[in-house]
């Protein structure tokens, strides 16, 4: 049933606006969580053909990721510092209500010409709920709010005499002016359990889901983009990579070798217990990290999984059978992030658009 899309897949980074890096391991990484640190990075992003910047919301530390600028604020410094990179901004469903953040990101929309949009993420870490005072809900419920809070924030941001009943929110004749400049902020989600895949073709724009090899990336298009079908609306899919390109097979995979065997197995065990409340807390027990081993959880959206370790013209290849597969978009993470951004704009994706030409080409052929 998957249909692979017309459009050339986009990429997305991972923003390090937390501290420790993607993977958890004491392998040193380049890289930086700081301002400046990160306005290079996404002015060489830019340049080397991502579409998008995702940052990360955080509010206590986990699996060594020690500090955490907010996610809201740090991607409006980084839209400042660019001119066409979008920047995707990370939202909590507790800590925020859909007033704020429907405000919030209008202004920011409006200040940026509309590069502005949102990740609506659900929760898995109930310690760092427990810390800063916010209830902690069930799985299946997080997801209910979360499907609340996109409605109200869609309905804010596009009528006037907002009026909403929900069992989270409620809003009564509610007009925001401004509201966020054309193109609206895409909603994107992050979660990928039956709950969270449901959420999608009900009301999510993006779909972002953990690494994982085409097949089971496949399934799960096909499951959100038929329920999304039956609704009369249209889902895309953004799937998760810690990409190792080097000029040899055999270097990328010492690399990976290298981050494993200096895994800190304290931080990822802490963290793969906190990870059970996630799609494993789930009546049907699936998601995130429902299935990870000790070594996908090395990098946080087992993003080894998705394989995009090797040279360039292997890379290319693997991203085309994600696109396939219905991936829309790749989202990276890399270990030493400028010099990786860089090199990925120079070899891998001139090879991504050459094999997307050839096949269009074939295609038309047939
Ligand atoms: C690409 C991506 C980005 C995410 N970003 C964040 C984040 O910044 N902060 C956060 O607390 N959770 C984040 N999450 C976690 C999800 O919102 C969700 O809680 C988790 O994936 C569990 O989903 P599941 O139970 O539906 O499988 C992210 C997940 C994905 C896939």
């Amino acid at each position: 049933m998957t249909q692979q899309t017309p459009e050339p897949i986009r990429f997305a980074y991972w923003v390090p606006n937390v501290s420790g890096g993607l993977v958890v391991s004491k392998i040193p990484q380049r890289t930086g969580w700081d301002g400046d640190y990160n306005r290079e990075l996404a002015r060489i992003a830019e340049t080397a053909g991502f579409d998008y910047a995702l940052t990360q919301i955080r509010f206590t530390a986990g699996y060594g990721a020690e500090y955490q600028h907010e996610s809201v604020a740090f991607s409006h410094a980084l839209l400042a510092a660019t001119d066409k990179l979008k920047v995707i901004a990370a939202i909590l469903p507790g800590p925020w209500n859909p007033t704020i953040a429907a405000k919030q990101i209008a202004t920011i929309s409006q200040l940026t010409h509309g590069r502005i949009s949102v990740n609506i993420v659900s929760g898995w870490f109930s310690g760092e709920f427990r810390a800063i005072g916010e209830p902690w809900l069930d799985h299946d419920e997080r997801y209910r709010r979360s499907e609340e809070f996109i409605r109200a924030l869609r309905g804010i941001w596009t009528e006037d005499n907002f009026t909403f009943r929900g069992d989270f929110y409620r809003y009564s004749n509610y007009t925001l002016k401004p509201k966020p400049a054309e193109p609206l902020p895409e909603i994107f989600q992050g979660g990928s359990s039956r709950a969270a895949r449901d959420m999608a073709a009900r009301v999510s724009d993006w779909y972002f889901t953990n690494g994982n090899t085409p097949e089971k990336i496949r399934a799960q298009v096909d499951d959100i983009r038929h329920k999304a079908g039956a609704e009369g609306r249209s889902v895309k899919v953004g799937v998760n990579a810690f990409v190792i390109a080097r000029d040899t097979e055999e270097e990328a995979r010492a690399v990976l070798q290298d981050i494993i065997d200096q895994a800190d197995p304290d931080a990822v065990r802490a963290f793969g217990h906190e990870a059970k409340n996630a799609g494993a807390a789930s009546p049907e027990r699936e998601g995130n990290w429902a299935n990870s081993t000790f070594e996908d959880l090395v990098q946080y959206n087992d993003g080894f999984r998705t394989n995009l370790i090797g040279t360039p013209d292997q890379i290319a290849e693997r991203i085309l059978a994600l696109k396939e597969a219905g991936a829309d978009l790749a989202l990276l993470g890399f270990l030493h992030f400028q010099e990786e951004v860089k090199y990925f704009g120079d070899e891998v994706i001139p090879r991504v658009r050459a094999l997307e030409a050839a096949r269009a080409e074939r295609k038309e052929a047939a």
